[in-house]
């Protein structure tokens, strides 16, 4: 599969088959067409050449586009709305989850009176609603601090495990994607060319530290680093 923008030849040849119920992480540096690449799985772009043929999917794009005169429990029912229900249905959907997600007490708060950590769960929260077998997450936990981002990351992890999914995860982040994926596809610099993929066998659950810490994850992280030539 090609995409070009212009004389730009954003991604060349990429061939991304994503067996349901796996976890897969896209990394790449800045540019080699990581957006992109989710885009086109989203169905929001069109390849120039190739076909891309993928579940109906639920997008977290880059930037979370929480709508600010909306309450957090509007915006985590924003995609049943959507797709046909009435707000009350919606905010009946999505008040249950914010329990579980860290976000009790928090229903009424408006984007700007939630902490960066939150208002990604609620992003994530309304992907996750949205109950779509496919999640195309573009680089959900870019904006944080490691501390929360370490949270979020383990946070996620137990998620899957409860409520499983297929998701395709960009980061530019080596250990995140390795703690979080079944496979690590490295993409080279632009344009964007498969350089190595990297099967993660780890078991699940993966406690973090211990995880992080392994042998074996150390292994991993220098493959995935030599493939992106650091
Ligand atoms: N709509 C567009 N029009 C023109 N060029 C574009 C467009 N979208 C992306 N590009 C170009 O395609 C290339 C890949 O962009 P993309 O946003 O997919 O990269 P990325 O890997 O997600 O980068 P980052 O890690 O910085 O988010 C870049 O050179 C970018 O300038
Ligand atoms: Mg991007």
């Amino acid at each position: 599969m090609v995409r070009r923008f212009g004389a730009t030849v954003a991604l060349d040849g990429v061939d991304l088959p994503v067996p349901s119920g796996e976890v897969v992480a896209i990394v790449g540096p800045s540019g080699c067409g990581k957006s992109t690449l989710l885009e086109l799985l989203a169905g929001l772009q069109e390849p120039d050449a190739g076909t891309v043929s993928a579940s109906p999917a639920a997008f977290m794009p880059q930037r979370d586009l929480l709508l600010p005169w909306r309450d957090a429990l509007a915006n985590a029912g924003l995609a049943l709305e959507c797709a046909g229900a009435s707000r009350a249905e919606a905010r009946r959907a999505a008040e249950p989850l914010f329990e579980r997600f860290g976000l009790a007490r928090f229903e009424r708060a408006r984007p700007a009176e939630l902490s960066g950590g939150m208002r990604q769960r609620v992003a994530f929260l309304r992907t996750l609603l949205a109950g779509r077998p496919l999640l195309l997450l573009d680089e959900p936990f870019a904006s944080l601090d490691a501390i929360t981002r370490a949270e979020m990351q383990e946070w996620l992890a137990d998620a899957l495990v409860e409520e499983p999914r297929t998701v395709v995860l960009v980061t530019h982040d080596v250990e995140e994607a390795l703690f979080l994926a079944d496979r690590v596809v490295v993409l080279s610099p632009r344009p964007g060319r498969v350089v190595a993929e990297i099967l993660v066998e780890l078991s699940r659950p993966r406690p973090r530290r211990e995880t992080v810490t392994s042998p074996e994850f150390a292994a991993l992280r220098a493959r995935a680093l030599e493939a992106l030539g650091l």
